[in-house]
């Protein structure tokens, strides 16, 4: 698991009930510490009948936090007293699984085991995962409990449906590790440089019909376009991410508009931003389109074999439209294009961003292999309108897309 800007060094105090989906946190745990975070694990006396606080102390290297009356000096906290220490210090508390108990003693503020009393001490934000019987979910004592909680600033995360341990089938399951981190850079970016920003995102590669299945599309992935929507994300913003993509999971917080094609795609991104701040066009989007739609599936003939021929026309240029409408509006503040060029790549970069009227434009070098088109690296330089340009060494596409956002959060004097 890569590197995760935002967690770096975050201490995050993870806290596991008795639930069968405790051993769900083992993998977090690993996740969060391999992305690199702190994670302090405690543990309630229910949890370590499902899991060993073993298992967490080697995915961690950290001690686990079991016994309030224990004091504790291994684990560089601030102060001796395990509680305090572990609230005073921590970015963010996590409870997951959080069991129907749990949750009620929270909501009551009882302080009877170290996880309860670390929850009444800690000063970060915290957010709980309910993970239970779907009857239990629904109870109305637990539904009260977690308004409660949510009423005082907790955040929940919702658990999802399907299929639990008993064979029985509703809401409650504890949410898949990616789901989980998603939650955790969102509560954890909420006031980096884009808090308060809109930014509009579109990723993939559009899809114009030839007739009922067939399409003409081309090798987007949507990969870079949905490293920057979760870059924007980190950075706090409210982010719509308009999708020619259907394969990638949404990052956790954003709108997500799936469009398949060109014209499709115009429509969803002049109405997304007439109010935003920022757009960015990674989308591949095509430059045409079959001049007619078959309504039936085209068939070959048996008893010829010569081809057809396919009339393209031109499809509509999203950031021309999207220069317009700056023009009348002053919307979307900022413009930030690519150019996915396979010769010329910086002329050709600074004559789009000028006949586009982009603030930033991404050259990207689709010649190599480890770069552009549905691998994980990228190797681009950013142009920018006052005539500058940053080049990138190779880089993964979340690496690039920080780099993007770090620059559209100068321009907006937000960084
Ligand atoms: O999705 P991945 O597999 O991760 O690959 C990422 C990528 C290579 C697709 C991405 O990094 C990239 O370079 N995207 C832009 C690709 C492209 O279509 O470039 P272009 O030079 O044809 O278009 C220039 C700009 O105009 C782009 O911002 C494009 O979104 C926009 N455009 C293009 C055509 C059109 N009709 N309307 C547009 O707005």
């Amino acid at each position: 698991m890569d590197k995760i800007t935002l967690l770096q060094t975050k201490r995050i105090i993870l806290g596991v009930t008795g639930s069968i989906a405790a051993y769900k946190a083992v993998d977090l745990a690993s996740k969060l510490t391999q992305t690199g975070a702190l994670v302090d694990v405690i543990m309630t006396e229910a949890a370590q009948r499902f899991v060993t606080a073993l298992a967490f102390q080697s995915v961690t290297g950290r001690p686990v936090y079991t016994n309030l009356w224990h004091a504790d000096h291994s684990g560089g906290l601030p102060t001796h007293i395990a509680h305090v220490g572990l609230g005073e210090g921590a970015d963010l508390m996590l409870i997951a699984p959080a069991t129907a108990q749990t949750l009620a003693k929270l909501a009551g503020g009882f302080a009877d085991n170290l996880l309860t009393v670390t929850a009444l001490a800690a000063r970060c934000p915290v957010a709980v995962a309910p993970a239970m019987d779907g009857g239990m979910y629904l109870h109305m004592a637990t539904q009260a409990n977690l308004q409660l909680l949510q009423e005082r600033g907790v955040t929940l995360i919702e658990p999802d449906e399907g299929r639990f341990a008993s064979g029985l089938v509703g809401r409650g399951r504890l949410p898949e590790t990616p789901a989980l981190l998603g939650h955790i850079r969102r509560m954890l970016g909420r006031s980096g440089p884009l808090a308060g920003c809109g930014v509009v995102v579109t990723a993939g590669g559009t899809s114009e019909a030839i007739d009922p299945v067939r399409f003409i599309t081309n090798r987007s992935s949507g990969k870079q376009g949905y490293a920057l929507a979760q870059a924007a994300l980190d950075a706090g913003a409210a982010v719509t991410l308009i999708s020619a993509a259907h394969n990638l999971p949404t990052p956790v917080g954003a709108a997500l508009i799936p469009v398949e094609s060109a014209r499709e795609m115009l429509d969803a991104v002049l109405d997304h931003s007439k109010n935003a701040d920022v757009l960015v066009m990674a989308a591949a989007v095509a430059d045409f389109r079959p001049e007619t739609v078959a309504e039936q599936k085209i068939k070959k003939n048996a008893d010829d074999d010569s081809g057809i021929s396919l009339q393209l026309a031109r499809n509509p240029d999203i950031l021309i439209a999207v220069k317009a409408l700056r023009q009348s509006t002053g919307y979307p503040r900022l413009a930030v294009g690519f150019a996915a060029e396979s010769e010329n790549l910086l002329a050709n970069a600074r004559s789009k961003l000028e006949r586009k009227g982009l603030d930033l434009l991404v050259a990207n070098d689709i010649s190599a292999q480890d770069a552009g088109f549905a691998v994980d690296t990228n190797r681009v330089t950013i142009l920018d309108a006052a005539g500058g340009q940053q080049e990138l060494p190779l880089a993964s596409k979340a690496q690039v897309s920080e780099a993007i956002i770090e620059r559209v959060s100068a321009l907006l004097g937000t960084a």
